[in-house]
């Protein structure tokens, strides 16, 4: 029996090839008769890339990857920290799946594939036949900007666009699965399908988790405890929510996502501004649901969507409003809307009413919020554990809530249910090799998924060392879990420990203060093959660490700024520098 060719420039890995020669091997002949009748004995490869931070375009990688191998074609998933510009340039079929991040910025597994594709020297990739899948969120002012980076550049450098770019939302599921239901096809023409191979592959496919987005678990919160004291200026907390009996699994790095309700008193102060009485009878989702339950559990009514406030704009003729949407100046469309929540404008705004019906035609769907968890699976089977601060600020002469955080604090019963479900994210793991040292800079909620580093590595029994980085506002009051991190500082667990809390002197102290001031052994850390982990705040933390590893890394290491930089590049490629940043 004939097996598929398999080019030998194709980026299969040893065990790759040998799993796919075997799984050709292993069908039954008529299907490989009916291959050489089409003329087919050469496999085609579909490469599939994607960058992702917190697992949605993997997942959709996969699917693509099975719909691919029910079309005859032998896709390759890979994160684009997996390949070089080199191997990219060879493909022949092309799939990128990429999220956008930060501002507009490409997720962090995908950017240095993304600076040597942009550089001037990269080849022309003419022999690549290509679509992008974009992930964003409408909400962000740069939407979709990495994918559509990644299109126009393989557009530039000469490949060929099979299928157009299609830029989704955050419901992404229903536009990527259009998606790939056209692309395949396409990738496929000409390629037979082979007689039973769909019903050998779903047999052995991966199967989607079975709580998802659309379909979360029901979770009973066991567990809603104050981490920060009740003098402090901020308030953090602890939450378990418990898995039992629903044999729900997840891994040390993977973030569980919360399906939030809107506060109540919030809907009823929003129906009343806009001259409603929330029990109108409003279609959603194919049902008939009261208005004020409708914005309950449906809609985004803290944050104004951009046609809300347009329309409000429009029917108000406020100049200023008018001025500021039209200007296109987003610094100062911000710094109108920091603090200012969707009751602020229509409060503002008395004279603007709104039908149920048009109000809500002018609302997002309300979201899901995401939180890096803080146990370990191992450790606590039958429970997640997170860690969150409550947003809670006082503006435009009202408290402000948080939707996710304050549904969750201001829970009132015992085992209240909670939606929930897990993104895995499979680049921020505990090294696979115990006596390899980790370094976790984790300051105020970054600590948490630290937490269940540090509880999978005791699980484990794990030699290699610890150094944690944390902090906070001032130590007596914001120190959070500090009984579990001095008992595992006494057991050697986390063999260094630095703390730096910034309000408790006039200067503020960083954790990447701490860092500098203990340069030469993080480097040493380095060179023993150390991770280097960071979580927390994305805009100004993540950014001023980063700047102090590369400064270490110069100075300590005696190297140029460049060498720095390649240094850290390595590490980013080694999957050693990590961050789990929002
Ligand atoms: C991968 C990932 C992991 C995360 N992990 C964690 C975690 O472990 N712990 C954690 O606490 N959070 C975490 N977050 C953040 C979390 O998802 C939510 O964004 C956070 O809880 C706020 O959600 P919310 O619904 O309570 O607030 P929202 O209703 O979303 O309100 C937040 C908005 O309120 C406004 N706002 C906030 N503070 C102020 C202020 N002082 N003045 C004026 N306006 C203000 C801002 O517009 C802000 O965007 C994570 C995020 C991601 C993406
Ligand atoms: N992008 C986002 O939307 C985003 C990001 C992070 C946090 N949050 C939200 O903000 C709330 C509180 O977050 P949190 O407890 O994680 O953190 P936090 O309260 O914002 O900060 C924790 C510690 O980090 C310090 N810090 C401030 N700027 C820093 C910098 N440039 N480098 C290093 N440290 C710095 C803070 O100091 P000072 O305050 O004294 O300066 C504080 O000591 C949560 O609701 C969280 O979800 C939102
Ligand atoms: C901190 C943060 C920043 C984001 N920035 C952008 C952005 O600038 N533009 C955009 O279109 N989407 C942005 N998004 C939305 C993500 O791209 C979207 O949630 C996507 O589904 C994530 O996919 P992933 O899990 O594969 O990373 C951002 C999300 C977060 C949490």
């Amino acid at each position: 029996m004939k097996t598929p060719n398999i080019p030998q420039n194709a980026p299969y890995s040893d065990t790759q090839r040998a799993w796919l020669g075997g799984f050709f091997a292993g069908m039954h002949s008529h299907m490989l008769q009916s291959a050489s009748s089409a003329n087919q004995t050469d496999a085609r490869i579909i490469n599939i890339l994607y960058g992702t931070q917190t697992g949605n375009s993997e997942s959709v990688a996969t699917d693509a990857a099975s719909v691919a191998k029910t079309h005859g074609l032998l896709p390759v998933v890979k994160s684009m920290d997996e390949i070089d510009i080199d191997t990219l340039a060879k493909m022949e079929y092309l799939l990128i799946i990429t999220s956008t991040y930060g501002e507009g910025e490409m997720p962090d597994n995908a950017q240095l594939l993304w600076d040597s594709i942009s550089a001037d020297s990269t080849p022309r990739m003419e022999n690549i036949q290509y679509s992008v899948l974009a992930l964003g969120d409408t909400s962000y002012d740069l939407f979709c900007k990495a994918g559509i980076e990644w299109d126009e550049r393989l557009t530039e450098l000469g490949a060929k666009r099979l299928y157009d770019r299609i830029d989704c939302d955050v419901d992404f599921e229903d536009a990527a699965e259009s998606w790939i239901s056209s692309v395949i096809p396409m990738m496929a023409d000409g390629v037979a399908i082979l007689d039973g191979l769909t019903s050998t592959i779903s047999a052995s496919g991966t199967l989607g988790p079975k709580y998802n987005r659309k379909n979360p678990y029901s979770s009973k919160v066991t567990c809603n405890r104050l981490l920060t004291s009740e003098k402090s200026s901020k308030e953090t907390r602890h939450y378990e929510f418990s898995l039992e009996g629903s044999d729900l699994t997840y891994e040390a790095g993977d973030a569980l996502n919360v399906v939030p309700l809107n506060c109540p008193e919030l809907v009823a102060d929003i129906v009343k501004a806009i001259g409603c009485t929330g029990q109108e009878d409003e279609p959603v989702n194919g049902e008939n649901t009261l208005f004020s339950e409708a914005l309950r559990t449906h809609f985004e009514i803290k944050l104004p969507s951009k046609e809300l406030l347009q329309e409000i704009a429009k029917r108000s003729s406020d100049p200023e409003l008018n001025d500021l949407l039209q200007a296109d100046d987003k610094d100062k469309l911000s710094n109108y809307l920091w603090g200012r929540d969707t009751l602020d404008l229509l409060r503002q705004f008395p004279d603007v009413e709104f039908s149920a019906a048009e109000f809500i035609a002018l609302l997002k769907p309300l979201q899901h919020r995401a939180y890096s968890i803080s146990s370990s699976g191992k450790m606590h089977p039958d429970s997640v554990h997170l860690t969150i601060a409550s947003v809670r600020y006082h503006s435009h002469n009202r408290d402000h809530k948080g939707v996710c955080s304050t549904y969750l604090a201001d829970l009132v019963d015992d085992h209240s249910e909670v939606k929930i479900f897990f993104s895995p994210n499979k680049s921020f793991r505990v090294p696979e090799d115990d006596s390899l040292p980790m370094i976790m800079v984790g300051p105020g909620t970054g600590i948490a998924p630290f937490r269940a580093f540090l509880q999978e590595r005791e699980f484990r029994k794990a030699s290699g060392k610890n150094w944690l980085l944390f902090g906070d506002r001032n130590a007596a009051t914001d120190y959070i879990y500090q009984d579990e991190i001095e008992a595992m500082q006494a057991s050697g667990l986390i063999t260094r420990l630095d703390l730096a809390f910034s309000r408790d002197q006039a200067e503020k102290i960083y954790v990447q203060d701490r860092m500098r001031e203990n340069g030469a052994e993080m480097f040493i850390w380095l060179e023993q093959g150390s991770s280097f982990f960071v979580c927390g705040d994305a805009t100004r933390m993540a950014k001023d660490v980063d700047k102090a590893l590369h400064d270490i890394i110069e100075q300590y290491g005696n190297k140029t700024a460049e060498q720095a930089i390649d240094y850290v590049n390595q590490l980013k490629k080694e999957k050693r520098y990590v961050r789990d940043v929002y």
